[in-house]
């Protein structure tokens, strides 16, 4: 457990330094002794990062969602159905208000069930922790829901199968923004192409009171980490957009 706490803390410490911070400022001191020279400063407490997202009760259902996982079944709506190991409905916080979206579970996806629970999985529950959320704060899922062979890109008549499914997924959670990781996920759901590098870091009404945001895929990331700096930068907006709205 401690060994495991200590290597996520340096896979952290490690994608900070990546994208650049060379210096973490020192928190509050463990030492509980008063201060020899009392501040006379009234301290405001630091805001909590989602104090709304909090109180939710992530462990709460969301009997809507649950019905869209039900209507899925067994899905055989295409052919993908014949490879998967397992339907990767999606996972978190079931009444989030933020989203995220990538393409199609992996390898990894794929036999445990759970979205991005592979190496880009990893680095964006890293990205996560950056801005001050785990990924039970948050709902993930996928364009598509069964493992495309090999991780091919999905096919249109794929996506024409599983995006209703997404959509309700969407109307049940209700979030505030959704975060597309990639070009599969912000072409669907924009319904036209897309230059990712174009259009990354920016808000995008789109229908329900819903904002679209736009970054990286985070394989994209693992296999171009120039642009994990610019990937910061885009969590931090989302992190500001958040606090803005609660
Ligand atoms: N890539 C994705 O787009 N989704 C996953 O769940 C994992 C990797």
């Amino acid at each position: 457990m401690a060994r495991e706490t200590i290597r996520q803390l340096r896979l952290y410490l490690e994608l900070l330094q990546e994208m650049g911070v060379d210096y973490l400022p020192r928190g509050e001191s463990r030492d509980r002794s008063p201060s020899p020279t009392p501040s006379t400063r009234e301290e405001k407490p630091a805001p909590p990062l989602q104090p709304d997202m909090k109180k939710l009760d992530s462990a709460q259902t969301n009997p809507q969602l649950e019905a869209v996982r039900a209507e899925m079944g067994e899905c055989k709506r295409c052919p993908l159905w014949k490879e998967r190991k397992t339907l990767v409905f999606g996972e978190g916080n079931p009444w989030a208000r933020l989203m995220f979206v990538g393409e199609a579970p992996g390898r990894e996806e794929d036999l445990q069930g759970r979205p991005f629970v592979g190496q880009a999985g990893k680095l964006l529950t890293q990205f996560l922790q950056t801005i001050g959320l785990s990924r039970e704060d948050v709902y993930i899922a996928n364009i598509l829901k069964c493992r495309p062979p090999g991780n091919r890109t999905p096919q249109p008549q794929e996506i024409e199968q599983c995006f209703p499914f997404l959509l309700k997924q969407i109307q049940a959670i209700k979030p505030k923004v959704i975060c597309c990781l990639g070009g599969v996920a912000a072409q669907t759901l924009l319904g036209q192409k897309v230059a990712i590098t174009r259009l990354r870091g920016q808000f995008i009404p789109w229908r329900w009171d819903i904002e679209l945001f736009l970054t990286f895929h985070p394989a994209y990331l693992l296999r171009n980490p120039g642009q994990k700096r610019n990937a910061m930068q885009d969590f931090l907006k989302l992190k500001e957009k958040l606090e803005g709205s609660e």
